[in-house]
C-alpha cells in the first residue's frame, strides 16, 4: 500500500460508516491568531467541537497537512516530521466511545481494510485522577474487541488527556500504537512497559468535559470524538520499513538530494541526518508557501518559522556541499509527489520556486555578511590567549546576522578557536526568557531586519479590533487577518454592512488612539489570567500555556484600551503607526465582514 492508497481507504472506510468527507485547510489558520500553523486535524474544526452545528452533519473525516514546529532543532531522526499529514475522523455528538474504538480496530486489522496484525497492537488509556476517573469504559472496548489486558497501558494525564485548549472540550484519549520491535512483542509488553518499541499511530479523543476554568470541570452535554492518525506513520508500518523516509513519500525527495550532493543515503549517519532534515524542511516549507493562504519567508510569525526552515536545509545542504539553486530544484519532485492531494502546489508551483530561490540567495548573503563580522573581529580575537570565542560573540553573530553557532565554529576552528557553547546556550537562554511567546519560531524575533511596517499594522489591527467592538458591538468576533507591506486586511463576524458613518467613527477612534501616543505593553501570564483580565483570546492555545497579552493603554491593568492575546511584535507606542485609513469594507463570506486599510 502506498499513503496515497492509505488516505483513499481511510476516506471509503469512514464513508461506509456514514461519514462526510469535508475538506482538508489551509495551514494558515484563518481566524486564530495565537497559532502560526493548524497542527492538528481538529483545528479547523474548533467551533463544531464547541457545539457549533457542522453543515456536513455530525460524522466527519478527512485528511489535513499539518506543521508542527515547536522542536524545529530536534527534527532529522527517522520519525519526526515537522510537516506531517493527519487522517482525522470526528463524531460531533453522535458515536461516542464504543463505536470509536470499533471503527479504530476495524479499519487496521480487518483483511478488507489495513490488515495489520492484531498481536503487534497495543493501547493507552487513561489512568484516572482528581479530575475524572480510570477510563474502564474505554478499556472494556479495547477487550471487547479482542486487545488483551497486557496490551492495555492505564496512563497519567500528561499522555492521556487531551485539550483542545485551557478551557472548552476536553477529555480522555486512548492512544494506539504498533510494535516495530522483532518478532512479535513478548508478553506484557505495551507503551507502559517499552516504550521505545512501540510507534504511536492513532489517537482517539473522547471530548466528554467541558473545562469551565482551572478548577471545575463538567460533563459536556453533546459528547464529541476526535480523532487522528499519522499518514507517513501508518504508511511506514504498513510497508514493514523502520523509517518515514524509507517510504515513497520521501524517496524521490532523497533521490533527488542525493543526485544533487553526489551521496548516497544510508553510507553516513552524520549525513543521512542533514539528507532527512533538507527532505523534511523542504517539503515543510514548499507547503507553506504553497497553500491556498501561503505565505512569505519574513522575520516575523509564521513567515519567520519558515525563514528558519529554508535556512536550515540551506545549512545542511552546504555541509553535502550542495551549491546553489537547490531547493527549487527539490521543490518540483516535493509539487509532483503531492499535487494530487493538494492541487494548490500546482497552481502555485512559479511562486513556490521564486520564494525558495529568494530566501536561498539572501541567506547565502547573509552568510557572507556574517564571515565578513566574523573576519573583522578576528584581531580582537586574537588578544585572548586562551583562543576562546566567549559564548556572547558568537551569540551575538547568530542575533545579529543570522550567523549560525556551528559556522562560527567552524571560523574559530580555522582560525585555532573554539567556541564557549555553553555560554552561547545561556545567552541563548536568556534571550528566549526575555521574548518566551507561544511558539519557538517566534522566539527570536529580534533580527536586524524586523520589518517595521508590519509590525506597525499588526498594532493597527488590534486598535482597529476594538474600535469595531466599540461601535458595533460585542458580536464582532476576529475571523482572520493578514498584513502585508502594503496593506491590512481584517475579517469578523458581522451581519450587513457597516455604514458610511460607523466606518468614519471607527477610523476615527483609531487615529485618536494613536494620536494619543499610547504605550503598548507586553506580559507573559497564563491563558486563564490574561483571560481574567479581560484580554481578547481564541481557543486553540495548549491547556496551561504562557501566553503574550499585549496592552495598549496608559496603565496595563486599571487604564487600556486594549487587551489580546497575541505572539507580537508591535510598536512600543501608539504613536509611531502614523494616518490610518480604512480603503474598503465589503463581504467576505456569510455573516463575515473584511476591512482593507492602509497607514500612512
Ligand atoms: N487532536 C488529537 C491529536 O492531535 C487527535 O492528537
Amino acid at each position: 500500500m502506498t499513503a496515497n492508497e492509505l488516505r483513499s481507504k481511510y476516506i471509503e472506510f469512514f464513508k461506509s460508516k456514514n461519514h462526510v468527507e469535508i475538506s482538508g485547510q489551509s495551514l494558515i489558520p484563518e481566524n486564530d491568531p495565537s497559532v502560526l500553523f493548524t497542527m492538528a486535524g481538529m483545528h479547523p474544526l474548533v467551533p463544531y467541537l464547541l457545539g457549533e452545528k457542522h453543515p456536513a452533519g455530525t460524522r466527519l473525516a478527512d485528511y489535513q497537512k499539518c506543521i508542527r514546529t515547536g522542536d524545529i532543532e530536534e527534527v532529522g531522526d527517522p520519525s519526526h516530521l515537522t510537516c506531517f499529514e493527519m487522517l482525522g475522523n470526528w463524531s460531533l455528538g453522535d458515536y461516542f466511545k464504543k463505536e470509536s474504538i470499533s471503527f479504530s480496530y476495524e479499519f487496521l486489522t480487518s483483511p478488507k481494510w489495513l490488515a495489520l496484525d492484531p498481536k503487534k497492537i497495543s493501547v493507552t488509556v487513561f489512568a484516572g485522577d482528581d479530575n475524572a476517573p480510570r477510563d474502564e469504559e474505554a478499556a472494556g472496548y479495547w477487550k471487547e474487541n479482542g486487545i488483551p489486558e497486557d496490551k492495555i497501558a492505564y496512563l497519567p494525564a500528561s499522555d492521556n488527556w487531551w485539550a483542545a485548549g485551557p478551557t472548552g472540550p476536553c477529555g480522555p484519549d486512548t492512544e494506539i500504537f504498533y510494535w516495530v520491535g522483532e518478532g512479535l512483542p513478548p508478553v506484557g509488553s505495551n507503551k507502559g512497559t517499552d516504550s521505545a518499541n512501540w510507534m504511536e499511530i492513532w489517537n482517539n479523543v473522547f471530548m466528554q468535559y467541558n473545562r469551565v476554568d482551572e478548577k471545575t470541570l463538567l460533563p459536556l452535554e453533546k459528547k464529541n470524538v476526535d480523532t487522528g492518525m499519522g499518514l507517513e506513520r501508518t504508511n511506514c508500518i504498513l510497508q514493514g520499513k523502520t523509517s518515514v523516509y524509507l517510504t515513497e513519500v520521501f524517496q524521490p525527495i532523497i533521490a533527488k538530494i542525493e543526485e544533487l550532493a553526489g551521496y548516497k543515503y544510508g553510507t553516513e549517519e552524520e549525513k543521512d541526518k542533514s539528507v532527512r532534515i533538507i527532505a523534511d524542511h523542504c517539503r515543510a516549507s514548499v507547503f507553506i508557501i504553497g497553500d491556498v493562504r501561503g505565505i512569505s519567508p519574513s522575520n516575523v510569525g509564521a513567515g519567520y518559522v519558515l525563514r528558519r526552515l529554508i535556512r536550515r536545509a540551506v545549512r545542511h545542504a552546504m555541509k553535502l556541499g550542495i551549491e546553489k539553486d537547490f531547493l527549487a530544484q527539490i521543490s518540483e519532485v516535493v509539487i509532483e509527489n503531492f499535487k494530487n492531494a493538494y492541487p494548490e502546489l500546482e497552481q502555485n508551483s512559479a511562486k513556490i520556486k521564486n520564494e525558495l530561490t529568494a530566501e536561498e540567495n539572501k541567506f547565502r548573503d547573509t552568510l557572507r555578511k556574517g564571515e565578513n563580522e566574523f573576519q573583522k573581529l578576528l584581531p580582537n580575537l586574537m588578544k585572548n590567549p586562551k583562543k576562546i570565542i566567549s559564548g556572547k560573540v558568537a551569540y551575538n553573530l547568530y542575533e545579529t546576522y543570522g550567523f549560525p553557532l556551528e559556522l562560527t565554529q567552524e571560523l574559530g576552528a580555522e582560525n585555532g578557536f573554539t567556541v564557549d557553547v555553553e555560554g552561547f546556550k545561556e545567552a541563548e537562554r536568556k534571550h528566549q526568557e526575555a521574548s518566551k511567546s507561544l511558539d519557538a519560531g517566534k522566539a527570536k524575533g529580534g533580527l536586524a531586519e524586523q520589518s517595521e511596517i508590519t509590525t506597525k499594522y499588526h498594532t493597527a489591527t488590534h486598535l482597529l479590533q476594538q474600535a469595531l467592538v466599540n461601535i458595533l458591538g460585542d458580536q464582532v468576533a476576529q475571523k482572520g487577518s493578514n498584513i502585508n507591506n502594503e496593506r491590512m486586511r481584517f475579517d469578523f463576524t458581522f451581519e450587513r454592512p457597516m455604514t458610511p458613518e460607523e466606518i468614519k467613527q471607527v477610523e476615527d477612534i483609531v487615529n485618536e488612539k494613536i494620536q494619543e501616543d499610547l504605550p503598548v505593553t507586553m506580559e507573559i501570564m497564563s491563558l486563564e489570567n490574561a483571560k481574567a483580565e479581560g484580554a481578547r483570546a481564541l481557543f486553540t492555545n495548549k491547556y496551561g500555556e504562557d501566553v503574550k497579552v499585549y496592552t495598549i493603554g496608559r496603565d496595563a491593568k486599571k487604564d487600556w484600551f486594549s487587551k489580546e492575546v497575541c505572539g507580537g511584535p508591535h510598536v512600543e507606542h501608539t504613536g509611531l503607526i502614523g494616518k490610518f485609513k480604512i480603503t474598503k469594507e465589503q463581504s467576505s463570506s456569510a455573516g463575515v465582514r473584511r476591512i482593507r486599510a492602509v497607514i500612512e
